[in-house]
This record gives C-alpha cells, structure tokens and sequence, in this order.
C-alpha cells in the first residue's frame, strides 16, 4: 500500500479531527464511551504507521474548550481514558522514539492528569522521532486570544513593539511554537468543518473528509488520505 505513495511528497506535518465515536458506538447500540474506547485502537495504529512512515509531526484533536458542554459522565469518560492511554501506552510511545508533548489550555484539565501529562512529556522530551501532540482543552479561537494576550502584556511592560509583530514572531506565541503549519488536516466521519481546530495554523492545509467513523480508522485509510493529499496541487493563493 506505500507504494501507491510518492516518498517525496509525505507531509511534514499531518493534523487529525477524530470524530465519529459516538456514532459509531450508537450503530452498535452500545453508550458513547465506548466509541472513544475504540478510538483509542485507531490513535495506536495511526501513531505506529506515521512513525514509521517519517512523518516529523502528528497532531490530534482529542478534547476541544466546547467539548466541557457534553454530560458530565463523557467528560469524566473522556479524562479517563487519557489518564488510562498515557499509563498505557508511554512505555510504546517511549520505544517507538516518538515525542510527546500536549497543547492546549492545560491548566483546565483536573490537576492529577496535568501532572500525567508532564511526566510523559518529561520522559519522552529527548526523542529523536515523530513528534506527536495531543490538543486537550484546546480551541483555536482561545489559543488566538492566548498569544494576543501574551503580546500585550509585553508590549505593556514595554518589551515589544507593536510593528515588531509579524507571521513569525506571532507563531512563537501559539501553543504550537517550533512546529510547522500542517500541510494535510484529515476529518473523519465526513463532516466538512475545521470545529475550531488549528484555526491559524491550518491557512493553507489541504482539508481531506473521510465517510469512515474514527473507530473504524486503520492504516489503509489512512495511506488513502495521503495519497490524496499528494494528488492535489497547492498554490498557496498563487497561480501554477
Ligand atoms: C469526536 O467524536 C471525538 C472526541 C470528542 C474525542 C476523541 C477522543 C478519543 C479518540 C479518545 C481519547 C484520546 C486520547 C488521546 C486519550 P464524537 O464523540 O463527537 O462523535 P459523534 O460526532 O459521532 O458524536
């Protein structure tokens, strides 16, 4: 199947909206939670083949600042399966080279998971291999409003001026500082929204819409959005 692939042309940078539990949980009859469960399956296979794959940074939606309106139940849900992933999979992720780093508003989150999450960040920080960041408690708009507070507060004091910001002093101040755009979003479940993820970052990312429900999600659909992507062509507002 990487042979239908051109080894030139895999992006840098690939950004994944999961979605789709839910439904894919209801289909069977069974309650929400066990379509993140599921997920859960897709995130490891999707990791492992990138990795290998070479692609240098992964970015997943895995709970949005709008995500707190669900019942309380799928949120407690939710939190926990984070806490149980980064238990389980650390040591994988940590064999696999990848590193691991979160964005989002982190201080949200309920203190025991922050604290997860800084010592799998910490234990994973020298990795030389894919970089993988998983958005919690994260919103596009609220990382926009975060790096234009930053900036005003450094101009306040008197640190900055006004006409010093540009594209890349700006980009120094998302959650996402020192990676690069990504070229290629991938939604699962066939809706055609961005929902508030990587809203600067995602500029000139070729979108790609998948009809498969995120736990149904495996290596060959992945392949088959790459493959995609690398037959449409970028422009980036130009002209060919
Ligand atoms: C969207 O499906 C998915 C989410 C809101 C959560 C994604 C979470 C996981 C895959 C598991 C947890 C992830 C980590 C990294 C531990 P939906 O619930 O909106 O589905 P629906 O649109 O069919 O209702």
């Amino acid at each position: 199947m990487t042979d239908m692939l051109d080894p030139d042309n895999i992006p840098e940078h690939i950004a994944i909206i999961m979605d789709g539990n839910g439904r894919w949980a209801q289909h069977r009859g069974l309650p929400r939670s066990m379509g993140h469960k599921a997920g859960l399956d897709s995130l490891r296979i999707v990791v492992r083949a990138l990795n290998t794959l070479g692609v240098k940074y992964l970015t997943v939606y895995a709970f949005s600042t709008e995500n707190w309106k669900r019942p309380k139940e799928e949120v407690g849900m939710l939190m926990s399966l984070i806490r149980e992933y980064i238990y389980r999979e650390i040591m994988a992720l940590h064999r696999q080279k990848v590193k691991l780093s979160f964005i989002g508003d982190l201080t949200g989150l309920p203190e025991d998971v922050q604290h997860r999450l800084s010592q799998a960040v910490e234990k994973t920080r020298m990795n030389p291999g894919m970089h993988f960041n998983i958005a919690l408690n994260y919103g596009g708009r609220e990382e926009i409003l975060h790096a234009a507070r930053c900036l005003a507060k450094q101009i306040r004091a008197g640190d900055m001026d006004p006409q010093d910001i540009d594209d890349q002093v700006w980009q120094k101040y998302l959650y996402t500082a020192g990676t690069p755009d990504p070229e290629l979003i991938i939604r699962t479940s066939g809706e055609m929204r961005l929902s508030n993820f990587l809203l600067w970052q995602g500029a000139y990312s070729e979108l790609v819409v998948t009809e498969c429900l995120w736990p149904d999600f495996r290596e060959d659909d992945l392949l088959e959005a790459i493959r995609e992507f690398q037959g449409r062509q970028r422009r980036f507002g130009g002209v060919t």
